[in-house]
């Protein structure tokens, strides 16, 4: 099979790391990619949503699946686009409809929908720029923490907790005023969730679902989870406190709930539903939907993801979920970030990466990474995960440090705590 693979983050080199491991694989193309995935696959000059030059790309190679990575591509319609063309028709897409992506595109959707299938998340209400005082009135009947979240996509920045009303009902008028454009222009204010959160993956052909393993990701810059929220620090797999009897709730409360409300709704989706879940006590609610796979979750998972992930993709694309079996390796998995110095502030790009070919017994999952004169440059804020096994959460980041060790260029920063909050 030929497959296509869009995005360019840690994300997608770990997807095309365990897509080139397939039996079923013939050739991998990633687009755009980065340093790490051309040592996998063969990037291609190709933007994630240029569905126009994508489209040719697939007919002009003979693609037979498309993968999509991120979920911008998803929101403005890629699936729908390969659907609605004739030529592009018959060709397997790994993501859902644009209607079903709204589950990540929309806060105020995905709220909608948790409500219409009773699964348990924070109360909300949404006002839009003709309701700001409305909105205002809301905020004051709350207990601080407040919690404003942009309803659209806002490149992970869309969600202010705030503790003072004053200053929230600042943020509200400034959020509906255009602070992040049109995807502010609604505005969900939902009540503070206090607890421990975790990422929980399934994979669905629209009526059946797999669970992957879960993970928990870091998103704060500084250790003890303190600073600026980053894009990710790191992740782990297993998650201790998502024991047998809270993902029986989770599957029981959210997850089948979800799928089968897909399904009553009649909603194409065949691809990865994310779950961002928080345990308040002992029971979970979801924080928020996502129609991709996490990042820099999916540098751990995929590392303890024992199936075949085209085999996984064949069945989605077929309606076969329902017979496959998911196998973890029951070894930890951990992936620590290496970011940019300054990071998430201003960074600078283009410092040289040595030391790459020193590292042994980890898994090197390249992000914000270039090809420059034939030297890897750094060329984002987040630059590679490295990702280890072990028997042990510490074995597992002993190891990733051990060869973050090894590696160096300029202002490089990770944290030392990844897992630090799990038993
Ligand atoms: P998001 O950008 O939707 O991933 O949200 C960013 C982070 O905000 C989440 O990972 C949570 O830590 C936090 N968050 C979002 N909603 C709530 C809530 N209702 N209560 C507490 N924390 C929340
Ligand atoms: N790690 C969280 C996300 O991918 O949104």
């Amino acid at each position: 099979m030929k497959i296509l693979l869009l995005g360019s983050g840690g994300r997608e080199h770990a997807l095309a790391w365990k897509i080139a491991q397939s039996k079923l694989t013939d050739k991998l193309y990633v687009a755009p990619g980065n340093a790490g995935t051309a040592s996998v696959a063969e990037n291609v000059d190709m933007g994630a949503e240029d569905f126009d030059s994508i489209g040719r790309f697939v007919i002009e190679n003979h693609i037979n699946m498309v993968v999509v990575g991120p979920e911008a591509p998803l929101v403005a319609g890629i699936t729908d686009y390969f659907e609605q063309n004739p030529a592009l028709s018959k060709i397997t897409v790994i993501g859902p409809s644009k209607y079903g992506a709204q589950l990540e595109g929309s806060k105020e959707f995905a709220k909608q929908f948790m409500q219409r299938h009773h699964i348990p998340t924070a109360a909300y209400k949404a006002f839009n720029r003709d309701h700001v005082e409305d909105g205002i009135a809301f905020l004051r009947t709350l207990k601080a923490p407040y919690v404003l979240k942009a309803d659209g996509l806002a490149a992970g920045k869309g969600v202010l907790i705030i503790e003072d009303l004053t200053e929230a009902e600042h943020e509200l008028r400034e959020m509906l005023g255009g602070m992040f454009g049109d995807a502010s222009s609604t505005v969900v204010i939902e009540e503070f969730l206090s607890g421990i959160e975790c990422s929980v993956f399934a994979l669905t052909d629209g009526k059946d679902y797999v669970l992957l393993p879960e993970a928990k990701d870091y998103k704060r810059i500084g250790e003890g989870d303190k600073g600026l929220n980053t894009g990710g620090m790191g992740s782990i797999s297993p998650v201790s406190f998502a024991d047998e009897t809270f993902m029986k709730k989770v599957e029981d409360r959210i997850v089948r709930p979800t799928i089968q409300g897909l399904y009553e709704e009649k909603i194409d989706y065949k691809g990865f539903v994310f779950f961002g879940l928080i345990k308040v006590g002992d029971e979970p609610y979801v924080i928020e939907y996502n129609a991709r796979m996490g990042d820099p979750e999916t540098e751990s998972v995929m590392l303890r993801l024992e199936n075949d992930l085209v085999e996984l993709f064949q069945a989605t694309a077929d309606g076969t979920l329902g017979k496959q079996v998911i196998r973890k390796d029951p070894r930890y998995a951990v992936s620590v970030m290496l970011v940019s110095g300054g990071y998430p502030e201003h960074y600078e790009k283009g410092k040289v990466i040595n030391g790459l070919d020193q590292v042994q017994g980890s898994v090197i999952f390249h992000a914000g990474t270039a090809l420059k004169n034939g030297q890897v440059v750094t060329s984002g804020g987040r630059v590679m995960t490295v990702s280890s096994y072990g028997n042990t959460k510490d074995e597992a980041l002993q190891q990733s440090f051990e060869n973050a060790k090894k590696i160096s260029y300029e202002g490089m920063y990770f944290r030392r705590d990844i897992g630090f909050d799990l038993k």
